[in-house]
């Protein structure tokens, strides 16, 4: 076996094998405090990051609006960061656009995705305000049927599209190059009670060529004034949805990285080279991971050492697949206390007694002891969407606040919450002590 001679703690990719600190609060303390496993959120990153690509966005066309893609995270205190920094909320169910209300944003500054949309929320939705983006035919007809009672209503589709990149979704919305999207425009025009008066295009998640914007908002920009040519509607925004990576992701498969002005470049070349003189539609963008992601930390603690049988450690820790969605990418594992000493590539295993389980094959650690914390970066986006209960409660999650606040934003899961949902019928009672004891 081939072991790295480093003896300082930065593995032969420049990452640092420890982090001891979140926003200068020790990760031991952390854990000492909440307990492990734990989820870490930083606010200062949170807003920077919102103010960073807010800055780099309206710098390059000044009516563009940040609507926060709830499903990426919907922490009341993660989503409430980002209303105060000025984002609207995008929310892609009847539970989303129910905790979007429940948080006080109001209908108007409430984008409604997703494929299946309630009709009592899309009613609450197109009543209140909302932009609501139908995805397919049957919607259409409901939100026909509600515009029926509610009078003239503007909505806007989805729209999926070939932007040239990896990305081919086809599933959401109405194609554009079949004519698919012409004929739902035709269907709109031809009922009395809506118009259509917006676009919607989500490339993908986690794009790597920021080319595929601007090729979006070109086709976008054709559409919208073949519809107002053709139609009597106006089109007054544009909704070019999310997908830009967090930072930390930001590489592409050559090793070159993009940055968020890439991206923000691309939109704005499609921008000019597409817009007609004097229109200015306002410009939605629905950034999820891109804002959160480097701003969470999953802090996991060693449970158990083994060796394999070539001298390779492995460590079993207490949080695994079941918090961390580990298909969506690849984590840094840094070791939460200060060690030094030989890094050895480790296997990590998660605790849910499946061979699946498994967070790393071989990340580069100094020895770890028995109680050791792990902390895993990026990890705040989806995850805390995403979490499930196998065989496990969920962790809690606290916020470091700007000032070095430390604030509990979810409380741990115990047994009654898996619990307060069942109903275990009296008949099924019978015996059942005995049986146990
Ligand atoms: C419609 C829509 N908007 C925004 C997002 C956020 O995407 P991301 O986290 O990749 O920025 C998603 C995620 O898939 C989405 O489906």
């Amino acid at each position: 076996m081939n072991l790295p001679s480093q003896l300082d703690n930065i593995d032969p990719n420049g990452v640092a094998v420890v982090r001891s600190e979140i926003d200068s609060v020790r990760v031991t303390d952390l854990v000492a405090e909440f307990g492990s496993p734990l989820f870490v959120f930083s606010e200062q990153t949170l807003r920077a990051n919102y103010r960073a690509f807010s800055s780099v966005l309206c710098s390059n066309y000044a009516k563009s609006q940040i609507a926060w893609s709830y499903k990426t995270n919907y922490l009341a205190a993660v989503c409430a960061i980002f209303h105060q920094e000025g984002a609207f909320a995008e929310v892609v169910s009847a539970m989303e656009y129910e905790k979007a209300r429940k948080l006080g944003v109001p209908g108007g500054r409430i984008i409604y995705n997703g494929p299946f949309k309630s009709k009592s929320s899309l009613a609450d939705a197109l009543q209140q305000g909302a932009r609501i983006h139908a995805d397919h035919g049957d919607e259409l007809n409901d939100l026909a049927e509600i515009a029926q009672a509610a009078g003239p209503s503007s909505i806007g589709i989805r729209l999926n599209m070939d932007t040239e990149s990896g990305a081919r979704w086809q599933r959401f919305g109405f194609n554009l190059e079949s004519g698919q999207a012409l004929k739902a425009a035709e269907r709109i025009a031809s009922l009395e009670q809506l118009m259509l008066g917006g676009l919607h295009c989500h490339v993908g998640t986690a794009i790597n060529e920021p080319r595929a914007y601007s090729i979006a908002v070109r086709k976008m920009l054709e559409f919208k004034y073949q519809l107002e040519e053709r139609f009597d509607f106006r089109i007054e925004y544009l909704d070019i949805g999310g997908g830009f990576p967090s930072k930390v992701l930001h590489t592409d498969p050559n090793g070159l990285g993009n940055s968020w002005a890439d991206f923000v470049a691309e939109i704005a070349q499609g921008l000019e080279g597409g817009l007609r003189n004097g229109d200015e539609p306002t410009l939605y963008l629905e950034p999820g991971r891109s804002l959160v992601d480097t701003a969470g930390f999953l802090i996991t603690s060693v449970v158990g050492r083994k060796r394999f049988r070539d001298g390779r450690p492995a460590y079993v820790v207490d949080a695994g697949l079941n918090v961390l969605i580990k298909s969506w990418q690849d984590y840094q594992i840094q070791s939460g206390e200060d060690s030094s000493g030989r890094l050895l590539p480790s296997k990590i295993y998660g605790p849910m007694c499946m061979d699946i389980d498994v967070l790393a094959e071989n990340v580069l650690l100094p020895s770890l002891h028995r109680g050791c914390p792990l902390v895993i970066s990026p990890a705040g986006a989806y995850n805390v969407t995403q979490w499930m209960q196998f065989i496990a409660s969920r962790p809690a999650v606290v916020l470091i606040g700007r000032e070095g606040s430390i604030e509990q934003i979810r409380e741990r899961e115990d047994l009654s919450d898996i619990e307060r949902r069942e109903l275990l019928p009296d008949r099924l009672r019978n015996g059942l002590g005995e049986s146990i004891a």
